[in-house]
C-alpha cells in the first residue's frame, strides 16, 4: 500500500489495508478455506463457530492493498453472524463498508466473499 495519497481508496479502505484486522493463521480452527483468484493472488480464511455463529475468524493474503482491505472487512463483517449469514456477506456488502477502492480492485471483494463463504461451508462440514 502506498500510503495516504493512494487513489481510489476512502479512508476506511485505507486503513483496513494499511492495519488489516484479524490477520492469521490461528494455531485452531473450526474451518478454514484457501482460494486463489483468477488474478493469481490467493486468500484464506480460518472461523471458529460457537453456538452456530462465527465466534473467531482470521485471514491472510498475499495479494495487494485492496485484497487486503476487502479481506479485513470481511472478517469485521462476519464476526458474531450466524453461520449462515456470514456466508451470505457478498462483494457489494464488503465494498459498500469499505466505502470505496479503486475500480479495477474491486474484484478483490468476490475473492474476500467467496473465501469467507468456502471457510463457513468447511465449518458446516466439519460439524454435520
Ligand atoms: Fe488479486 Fe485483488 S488483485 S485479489
Amino acid at each position: 500500500m502506498a500510503g495516504d495519497s493512494e487513489p481510489g481508496f476512502s479512508a476506511i479502505a485505507r486503513d483496513h489495508a494499511m492495519y488489516p484486522r484479524h490477520l492469521g493463521p490461528p494455531q485452531s480452527w473450526g474451518g478454514r478455506a484457501r482460494i486463489t483468484g483468477p488474478c493469481g493472488d490467493t486468500m484464506e480464511f480460518w472461523i471458529t463457530v460457537e453456538d452456530g455463529c462465527v465466534k473467531r475468524v482470521w485471514f491472510t493474503t498475499d495479494g495487494c492493498g485492496s485484497s487486503l482491505a476487502c479481506g479485513s472487512m470481511a472478517t469485521t463483517l462476519c464476526r458474531g453472524r450466524q453461520v449462515g449469514e456470514a456466508k451470505e456477506i457478498a462483494p457489494a456488502d464488503i465494498l459498500r463498508a469499505l466505502g470505496g477502492i479503486p475500480a479495477e480492485s474491486e474484484h478483490c471483494a468476490l475473492l474476500a466473499a467467496g473465501t469467507l463463504r468456502a471457510a463457513c461451508e468447511n465449518a458446516g462440514a466439519a460439524t454435520e
